[in-house]
């Protein structure tokens, strides 16, 4: 296809990577965020989060002249080519969650009533934003009548590797009427991926059963790690094997304190409550759910268990992000455990390369390496498995513990006989 003139809604992960990567493949891209403060880092060729690649991809598409931003009030919001029939506007705002669990879909609705008053007839509205199934059959009702088409075009791309996602992503998922996704398809023509082709809530549909498939799994091998500490096996040794069978496969099968960020949590909470609303009750779902909720009280458990009260000790909480190669601390379960850990009247040192909480507790300290983190602790739990900390050398940290201090590795990334060595003491989750 010929260049085609794009607006994005919402400059978030989603929508700032999929502005970045449609300039870079040669279409105009005008990305539009209600955040003032984060334009004018973007017009700097600057992401508001810590993402590889994606600094340089915005800043090839800012300097090609293809990608420019806006404030959706402001007069330059509207695309100064209004008569191009190779109209689109992407919808990438967020959909957090409600306290009930629901998805919030404020502003998702703010902007199809913006597009419904406003968007040139021949345009095509994607929505990228994850929205419950049937959602978008109503919306596209109503843009139909103003000559305006609709695609749900659910995203899978992981936090840390979005822009390797946006070029090698499994499928493309484009659900709705055949001449809107036929439209849409010609924008990925430069991804080589298998398309498919649906209806808008099966598209909807896709996004929550993948994310809530692969909590499973997670969820799924966590419970087998129980059974290794109670039955004395090693939880790294049967997930590599059990998925080395390739109807199951080896992703998503690491054994720890369970799923954080910003997708799974949101999204199984909402499938659970999407199921409950319509009559369906998603037993398994609500399982993984519980199991997931469970997994991060394991180091607080082990450390009680281990040193009776934790009053006054002091734990060393490494990997704050919930996830390493990103500073994204939503949902991180480093998170939840230093709020136990000072609600039993610990001493937290939280560390990690890049992500940093705010939380305001005098027991509560932001260490900025990893000796300072670990000086005379108690305890580390190990809560994120950045390299630097699977790498760590311990025969130099062990020294600045306390003596027979407890590492509990949260994510299975560190080598037990290696901290053993050091006369601390290893704890994993399912390693026997
Ligand atoms: C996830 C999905 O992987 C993406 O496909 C999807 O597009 C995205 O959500 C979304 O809905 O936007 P993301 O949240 O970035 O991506 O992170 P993942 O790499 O999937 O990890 C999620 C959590 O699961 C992390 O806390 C991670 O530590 C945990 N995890 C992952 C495990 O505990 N064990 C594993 O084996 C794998």
């Amino acid at each position: 296809m010929e260049s085609a003139n794009i607006t994005v809604y919402g400059a978030g992960y989603v929508g700032l990577v999929t502005g970045a990567c449609l300039a870079k493949s040669g279409h105009r891209v005008h990305l539009l965020d209600v955040d003032r403060a984060k334009l004018a880092a973007l017009a700097e060729g600057r992401a508001p989060f810590f993402e590889p690649d994606l600094d340089a991809t915005l800043a090839s598409g800012i300097g090609s002249g293809r990608l420019t931003f806006a404030h959706p009030d402001d007069a330059e919001a509207s695309d100064p080519d209004e008569t191009a029939a190779d109209r689109f506007v992407y919808v990438a705002v967020g959909t957090p969650s409600t306290p009930a669990g629901f998805a919030d879909l404020r502003y998702v609705r703010d902007v199809m009533d913006r597009l419904e008053a406003t968007a040139a007839a021949g345009t095509v509205v994607i929505t990228k934003s994850t929205v419950p199934p049937g959602t978008g059959e109503p919306l596209a009702a109503r843009l139909a009548k103003r000559g305006i088409g609709y695609v749900s075009n659910p995203e899978f791309l992981r936090e840390g590797n979005a822009i390797g996602d946006w070029y090698h992503t499994d499928r493309i998922v484009l659900g709705g009427e055949p001449t809107h996704v036929e439209r849409v398809a010609a924008l990925y023509a430069d991804i080589d991926a298998p398309i498919v082709r649906c209806g808008i809530t099966s598209a909807e549909l896709v996004k929550y059963a993948s994310n809530a498939f692969l909590a499973t799994k997670i969820s799924f091998i966590n419970e087998i790690a129980s059974l290794c500490d109670v039955m004395g096996a090693d939880v790294t040794r049967v997930a590599r094997a059990v998925g080395m069978d390739r109807r199951i496969g080896e992703a998503f099968m690491h054994a720890g304190i369970g799923y954080g960020g910003s997708c799974f949590p949101k999204d199984t909470r909402a499938l659970d409550f999407l199921s409950t609303v319509n009559g369906h009750d998603f037993h398994l779902l609500k399982a993984v759910i519980e199991v997931n909720a469970r997994q991060r009280l394991l180091p607080v458990m082990a450390l009680k268990r281990r040193l009776g009260s934790l009053e006054g000790s002091v734990v060393a909480v490494l990997g704050l992000a919930f996830k390493p190669d990103t500073d994204d601390t939503r949902e991180s379960p480093a998170a939840e455990i230093i709020g136990l850990l000072l609600a039993e009247g610990a001493r937290v040192r939280g560390h990690d390369p890049v992500g940093r909480l705010s939380i305001d507790d005098p027991h509560y300290v932001h260490a900025e390496t990893l000796e300072e983190a670990v000086s005379g602790a108690d305890a580390a739990i190990v809560a994120t498995e950045w390299p630097q900390f699977a790498k760590a050398d311990w025969t130099a940290l062990a020294p600045v513990m306390t003596q027979s201090a407890i590492v509990f590795d949260g994510r299975n990334c560190l080598d037990p006989e290696a901290v053993r060595a050091e006369g601390l003491i290893y704890l994993g989750v399912g390693r026997g």
